[in-house]
């Protein structure tokens, strides 16, 4: 579904991303961990084209991303995207919210489009604030209302950029259990996150991206047994800071 292929990225004389390949097929979920500044947002931007790469090919579905191309747009809708900050619009509800992509951008009948909202809303276990606005609602839930947005486009994948890291601690597990539905659901997922216990009962597969390279890559276990330095230091660091497993 998704196909990374030997991809670089630099900023003015800083590369990046140096050589990037990633493969996730259908259905599954590849979570990405790594140090800070390693490149995991960037090659998240990079996949759904709100960044240009430098070099290498990507393709999501058999369709080149080329975040120049006309057809960005379109390729654009087919994988959603989710971040760490909720980026709700302040002035609709959490109803308007995830009917206003299908509405305005894909031209959806309105009647239907809150139809599949209210539905969706319901599924995040928000059925009873549609009508609330993001002011008026907790981080979690200000979360789980981008979830059902982003799956309110009918993507072909979900990338999550660090989706609890802001919340407070009693908050993530709501919005993991959503996200673990979406997994078993079969929904195709790239997921940068910290939250290891996440990633072990989820995971098809983890990938450490340090500096710009995956370092190592492997099923779930390799968290209990990284084989590269790195990764174990890395692992080491997460699991021993105070927002280690929580869930
Ligand atoms: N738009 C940009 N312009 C210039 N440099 C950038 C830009 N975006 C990212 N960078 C640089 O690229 C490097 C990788 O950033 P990136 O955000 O991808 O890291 P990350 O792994 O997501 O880190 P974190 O865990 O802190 O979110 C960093 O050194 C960052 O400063
Ligand atoms: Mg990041």
């Amino acid at each position: 579904m998704i196909k990374v292929e030997s991809i670089h990225k630099r900023f003015h004389d800083q590369k990046v991303l140096k050589g990037v390949s990633l493969n996730v097929e259908a259905g599954q979920v590849v979570c990405l961990i790594g140090p800070s500044g390693s490149g995991k947002s960037t090659l998240l931007r990079c996949i759904n084209g709100l960044e240009t790469h430098d070099a290498g090919t990507i393709t999501v579905d058999g369709n080149a991303v080329d975040a120049r191309s006309k057809h960005i747009h379109e390729l654009r809708m087919q994988v959603g995207m989710v971040f760490q900050r909720f980026n709700l619009w302040p002035h609709r509800t959490a109803l308007e919210n995830v009917c206003e992509g299908p509405v305005f951008v894909k031209k959806e009948d309105r009647v239907q489009a809150r139809e599949k909202a209210r539905h969706l809303l319901d599924k995040v276990g928000l059925g009873h604030r549609m009508d609330a606005y993001p002011s008026e609602l907790s981080g979690g839930q200000q979360q789980r209302v981008a979830i059902a947005r982003a799956l309110a486009m009918e993507p072909k994948a979900i990338l999550f950029d660090e989706p609890t890291s802001a919340l407070d601690p009693e908050l993530v597990g709501e919005v993991l259990s959503v996200m673990r539905q979406l997994a078993y659901d079969g929904m195709t997922m790239i997921v940068v996150t910290h939250e290891m216990s996440f990633a072990r009962e989820v995971a098809d597969r983890v990938c450490f991206l340090y500096d710009g390279t995956i370092c190592e890559e492997g099923a779930a276990d390799l968290l209990e047994r990284p084989q590269h330095p790195r990764t174990r230091d890395f692992l080491r660091r997460v699991l021993t800071s105070s927002d280690a497993p929580s869930t």
